[in-house]
């Protein structure tokens, strides 16, 4: 990749483990001037990826004036800024109020996806969040708290499709959740999984259903930094169980030798 000096890169910095970030995220690191990471999500290590002598700030502490103003200042001394994110930078990354202040200022910027928490614990949980006959739909969500949620985005709105739920940032509401997703028709035994700080070293897995899944979480004190995880494609019994109507599902078709597509014939 080649980085153009003076321009702000925004990169999604992956949910924890380093390892995850993107090759054009590590070049962007180890070639940056300055860089800003969300040091509360975003793994300390990633700035062993930087070169001698670059600036490092976290940014926990900054306001949003405060980020813009040393990312503004940099550039115009002709500069390149990493600003690191969590996950990826699209999902609640408030990137936008940010975008906003560059293009103001006619400043070069371009964005580098990252791993969301979302798929990373969809990957710790061996999880197809798509598997046919139980959901080909994934909503990612959050529950409503400071931030309110548009008309017909309410958690119950939403749960009624009875797809795939991927909830972010709401981990305290474990118990208005789930009364909210059993009164929407999700049936008890919908399996739920929460996954705290998916890729650090104090990461943890609860599994259960909407009976249990709240004393669970209740017990394991975790209060931040966690996905919720809810619907029949996280029934860890699907890896051992024959697809077929009577399991109520099936396997998607691309593989199925009686299946034509673009590259392959029936
Ligand atoms: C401000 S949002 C940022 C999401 C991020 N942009 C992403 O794509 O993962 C923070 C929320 O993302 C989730 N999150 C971020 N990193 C996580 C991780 N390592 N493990 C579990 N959840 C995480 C939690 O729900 C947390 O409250």
């Amino acid at each position: 990749m080649t980085i153009t000096t003076g321009k702000v890169y925004i990169v999604g910095g992956g949910p924890g483990d380093p390892e995850l970030l993107t090759l054009k995220a590590k070049s962007v690191i180890e070639s940056a001037d300055v860089i800003i990471y969300a040091d509360s999500l975003v793994h300390p290590s990633i700035v062993d990826f930087a070169r001698p002598g670059a600036e490092v700030h976290g940014s926990k502490t900054l306001s949003l004036p405060e980020i813009m103003d040393l990312t503004l200042k940099s550039v115009q001394e002709g500069k390149t800024v990493a600003r690191i994110q969590s996950g990826d930078p699209s999902i609640y990354g408030a990137v936008l109020e940010q975008m906003r202040v560059l293009e103001a200022e006619g400043v070069d910027f371009e964005i580098i996806p990252g791993v969301s928490a979302a798929f990373a614990a969809a990957a710790r949980l061996k999880t197809e969040l798509t598997v046919p006959d139980v959901s080909q739909t994934v909503i990612m969500t959050r529950f409503e708290g400071r931030v309110p949620m548009p008309p017909g985005e309410q958690l119950k709105d939403l749960a009624a499709h009875g797809s795939t739920l991927v909830i972010f940032l709401s981990i305290t509401r474990m118990f208005t959740i789930v009364r909210q997703l059993l009164e929407a028709g999700y049936t008890e035994d919908t399996p739920v999984a929460v996954v705290y700080r998916v890729g650090w070293p104090d990461e943890q897995i609860i599994r259960g259903d909407l009976t249990d899944i709240v004393a669970k979480v209740r017990e394991s004190k975790i209060t931040l930094q966690a996905m919720i995880m809810v619907g029949k494609a996280f029934d860890p019994g699907l890896l051992k169980t024959e697809p077929g109507a009577k399991n109520g599902f099936s396997s998607s078709h691309l593989y199925s030798s009686d299946y034509t597509h673009l590259y392959r014939r029936a």
